[in-house]
């Protein structure tokens, strides 16, 4: 099955909409997980091995607008600068767009605005693909499900799934081999004192992928065989720290999960680090302060910057340790559903 084939059985005979003929514009916020996403079973489809957790970042994340354009080739401006054809961006969107054009050969004005840098492991294409597949469905008239939506995001970059809401989001597993039961939704519980901190040591782009180190771990880390029944478990752990808002377990947990993650990755073949010496001396900093009694974790995905987890009421103590923080509060501000 390819993706291709996966978006027939998603559009039916809406396939053959027409573009409406104006832009169309929309944001989705990026994701960070607290239970991660680590490897595939199916590298096509972007079906992943595990279920996964994570939260959204309110404001943090992507808008997208876009409209049909009477050239031959797709338009791409990101962050008001115009795309290369021959960059690597440019080609992975557009070999998305190429999936929905198979009624006429349309092409694509896109104009993407992120708050967030790119590909520095703060998830940017995650809002990415999930802005894109709103658009689309704006563009197209699809009116799809939030179900389908999530799918449609998936096929662009698997995180992306998880980006469609607010708060708290899963992504469950599924079986089939259409990846039709392999979705996101929404959790119904909150956390109004939750905050994240960005804490950006590199805004460079890494050298290994996410994509890339996924798929090295799983075939070569000696120690991937135990992942998956970690994730199992960390899943139930922290959706039960989540509801009864007990923040030493969820921070423990989250953390743990992103460390046990980046074992995985140290252990596979050539190995993957991507802690800069900054991003360990940070890391030492948090493990003391939380020796000395300050409710403080963090959360790390495929780079080297590190992603803090405190309470509200902390917020003042965290701005004098790291006073280059970004701070997010999560279920503040929400604009999307
Ligand atoms: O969706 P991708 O291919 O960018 O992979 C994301 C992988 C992690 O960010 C490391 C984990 C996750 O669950 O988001």
């Amino acid at each position: 099955m390819n993706k291709q084939q996966v978006i027939q059985l998603i559009l039916k005979d809406k396939i053959n909409n027409m573009p409406i003929n104006t832009d169309v514009k929309a944001y989705a916020p990026t994701n960070i997980a607290l239970c991660k996403y680590w490897g595939k079973r199916n590298q096509i489809l972007n079906l992943p091995n595990t279920e996964s957790l994570s939260i959204s970042m309110a404001t943090k994340g992507t808008t997208t607008s876009i409209k049909v354009i009477d050239k031959a080739y797709d338009c791409l401006i990101l962050n008001d600068h115009e795309i290369n054809q021959s960059s690597s961006f440019y080609q992975r969107l557009t070999a998305y767009l190429d999936l929905f054009r198979t009624s006429a050969p349309y092409h694509f004005q896109i104009k993407t605005q992120t708050n967030l840098p790119i590909a520095a492991g703060l998830a940017s294409s995650a809002s990415g693909f999930a802005a894109m597949a709103l658009a689309l469905n704006a563009l197209f008239q699809w009116e799809l499900t939030d179900t389908e939506l999530s799918i449609l995001a998936r096929l662009g970059s698997g995180s992306a799934c998880r980006s469609l809401w607010h708060g708290f989001v899963e992504w469950q597993l599924g079986q089939r081999e259409d990846g039709l039961d392999c979705y996101a939704y929404p959790l119904i519980h909150t956390w109004p004192s939750l905050c994240i901190g960005l804490l950006i040591v590199s805004e460079h782009e890494k050298q290994v992928s996410s994509r890339e180190a996924m798929q090295r771990t799983v075939t070569t880390s000696p120690y991937y065989a135990t992942w998956p029944q970690l994730v199992k478990k960390n899943m139930l752990q922290l959706k039960e720290a989540i509801r009864s808002h007990h923040f030493h377990e969820f921070g423990k947990i989250a953390e743990s999960n992103a460390l046990a993650m980046h074992s995985t990755m140290h252990t596979a073949w050539p190995p993957i680090h991507y802690n800069l010496p900054i991003t360990q001396a940070y890391m030492k900093q948090i493990w003391q302060l939380r020796a000395d009694g300050l409710p403080l974790y963090f959360t790390q995905d495929a780079g080297p910057n590190l992603k803090l987890l405190f309470l509200k009421e902390d917020l003042q103590i965290l701005q004098h340790y790291f006073p280059e923080l970004i701070i997010i509060e999560p279920f503040k501000e929400w604009k999307l559903k």
